[in-house]
């Protein structure tokens, strides 16, 4: 399961890229909000940043033919490893299907319902983002919702993958990923939460005071 970062602040992308083995960053007209910045100026600081990984940047617009324009004007700032997020309505339907045409990538976003994603793939598009914690909101099954569509993907030799969006724990994370759902983005709080254990921190300690007991304060496996 690739591991992608859901936010647009760079210094927080910069720490979770330092410690954790991440794929790359996906953003929404929200998220770039959040900066207080220009959308333009903070995605080439992530893209300049990032390099080749995945970048996923959102279109605004309501018409394909806008949908379509912006798409293009996003990956000529951004480059080629770029996925143009479309919300999966009617319109959006229309200009994946062109955009794909051209050889576009793309990620189908606004995934409340497995009916949106079987038609956002058959689009053609690279992946589809269902949002667990907003589904869950509305009184439904946010997990369920992202395993049912992946098992249409692959019950229906579709190439398209689940990009699982909209998490609020890592518990969420780690039953996604032992069903085999192709990617995850989350934000970096959830990230460092899935190895932020009282436990772990104690045993390393240990570890380390065990060492120092039988050698002396400071002394390593380098330094010895
Ligand atoms: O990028 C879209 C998705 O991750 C939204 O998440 O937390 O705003 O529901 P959230």
């Amino acid at each position: 399961m690739k591991l992608i970062i859901d936010n647009a602040d760079i210094e927080a992308i910069k720490n979770v890229y330092e410690y954790y083995p991440v794929d790359g960053v996906t953003t929404n007209p929200s998220i770039l909000a959040a900066t207080g910045r220009q959308p333009y100026e903070v995605l080439h600081e992530i893209r300049d940043f990032i390099g080749s990984d995945e970048l996923h940047v959102q279109v605004i617009s309501g018409v394909a033919e806008d949908i379509i324009k912006e798409a293009h004007r996003i990956v000529a700032e951004l480059g080629p490893h770029t996925f143009v997020k479309i919300p999966c309505v009617p319109e959006g339907f229309k200009a994946m299907k062109a955009l794909v045409e051209e050889g576009v990538l793309l990620t189908g976003t606004a995934v409340y319902t497995p009916m949106q994603a079987l038609l956002a793939a058959k689009c053609g598009v690279n992946y589809v983002a269902p949002y667990i914690n907003r589904i869950d909101n509305m009184g439904y099954d946010g997990i369920g919702v992202e395993k049912h569509i992946h098992d249409i993907f692959k019950n229906n030799n579709l190439t398209t993958e689940v990009l699982a969006a909209s998490f609020k724990n890592s518990q969420q994370l780690l039953e996604l990923c032992e069903y085999g759902i192709g990617a995850a983005t989350v934000a970096p709080d959830v990230i460092t939460g899935l190895v932020k254990n009282p436990a772990i921190t104690a045993a390393v300690d240990d570890f380390r005071r065990d060492f120092e007991k039988l050698t002396k304060p400071g002394k390593t496996m380098y330094n010895l």
